[in-house]
């Protein structure tokens, strides 16, 4: 196959899977190789099966073969520390998969001449799609990492492209280039900088992975309002990025002693109750993430940074001021009451003082739950 025969093969698959509707980006698409923005040797992460190294000069054919192929391509591990072809480490950096890249842009949906802020430049595929369909001087991309923005200018020198290209934090936005009309984020956010929405002009839309501290992440276009107030709802599918520099998680252990219970609902039913809880849980117990292990049992852990949980089977050993499992069942069971809602029912409103989750409508903002007292220990 010639690479514009790969393209349109790539083009099949995206529509299919109803991510690529708009002609306007499947003209971007082939205007804007992928090829170009994948380095010679990386980490290809497939997600229907085990991820492999790419290796241009050994094996040209396969490397060509995952560029044009609808998963990401991991260009960095622990902010460049370790070998990207040994596949073991923190992903940092990658060039999205295609079908999230489109279905996001498509999400964006800037109008002729718009002027675009893009958060997280990695590669530069994005930032070049977006320069193609806009022009060069409509796009600013900020990247955080120094050898990552330097890569991305090459690749985009080398596909004849020229955006802005920061470096710098992107968390701050870009004031030099406010207002602007949209602006694009391609790495997860758990709390939404007020910067960006007061960057953007009022009406213009924030486009985001919203990948809160428990579970998955989820899609949402902001819109500006005049009130300086961003609110958007949640699109129906999710979202998994790597996330802004400042917001990864931090790791957590703990060794001393609990506090046990009984669950009174089988964990699984939580756990596996889907998007909809997910964003409630997201929205009531801010904060709180949580680890699940499918492989042996079933087991999650909970932490807020200062309580914790672990849950086996049935069994509840809590610690820490909150009592975070029960404040969990709490908020399935508020769930419940609502009627299950899923969620593309929910939404997220960011203002000056912060951002709130809301239900159907902004006006209907989640509480957050009210720590539970810490239960008398049944033995420690
Ligand atoms: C998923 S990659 C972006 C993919 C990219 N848009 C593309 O087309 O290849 C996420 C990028 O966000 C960058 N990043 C993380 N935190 C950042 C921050 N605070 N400001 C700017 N970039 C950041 C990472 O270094 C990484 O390169």
């Amino acid at each position: 196959m010639n690479t514009a025969q790969r393209i349109d093969a790539l083009c099949e698959v995206l529509a299919a899977n109803q991510e690529l509707t708009d002609g306007v980006w499947r003209a971007a698409l082939h205007a804007v190789p992928r090829h170009l923005f994948v380095p010679d040797r990386a980490w290809a992460a497939a997600d229907d099966g085990p991820g492999y190294a790419i290796d241009r000069e050994l094996r040209p054919e396969a490397w060509m073969d995952a560029a044009y192929a609808d998963h990401p391509i991991i260009t960095q591990l622990d902010d460049g520390a370790t070998d990207v072809t040994t596949g073991d480490g923190h992903y940092t950096s990658s060039l999205s998969a295609p079908g999230v890249v489109v279905e996001f842009l498509e999400i964006l949906d800037p109008y002729d001449g718009d002027r675009v802020l893009e958060i997280g430049t990695g590669t530069g595929w994005t930032a070049a799609l977006l320069a193609h369909r806009l022009g060069d001087g409509n796009v600013t991309s900020v990247e955080i990492d120094k050898e990552v923005h330097a890569a991305a200018a090459d690749n985009l020198a080398t596909a004849g492209l020229s955006p802005r290209l920061i470096l710098g934090d992107g968390a701050e936005g870009r004031p030099d280039g406010a207002p602007y009309d949209r602006v694009h984020v391609t790495c997860g956010v758990s709390r939404v900088p007020y910067a960006w929405v007061e960057q953007t002009r009022p009406g213009g839309i924030i486009v985001l992975p919203w990948m809160p501290e428990f579970e998955g992440g989820h899609k949402v276009a902001l819109t500006v309002g005049r009130d300086g107030r961003a609110i958007g709802r949640f699109a129906y599918r999710g979202a998994a990025y790597m996330m802004l520099r400042a917001q990864r998680p931090p790791g957590w252990e703990y060794a001393g002693d609990y506090r046990k219970s009984t669950a009174t609902l089988d964990p699984r039913r939580v756990l596996r109750a889907g998007t909809g809880l997910d964003v409630a849980v997201a929205g009531m117990l801010p904060g709180v993430s949580a680890v699940t292990d499918h492989s042996d049992g079933f087991e999650v852990w909970l932490s807020d940074g200062e309580s914790g949980a672990w849950v086996s089977g049935d069994e509840v050993n809590q610690y820490g001021p909150r009592s975070l499992w029960d404040e969990l069942e709490e908020v399935f069971f508020t769930w419940v009451g609502w009627g299950n809602p899923a969620r593309d029912r929910f939404g997220l409103t960011v203002a000056p003082d912060g951002q709130r989750v809301w239900l159907d409508s902004p006006d209907n903002p989640l509480s957050p739950v009210r720590p539970t007292a810490v239960r008398p220990p049944l033995f420690q």
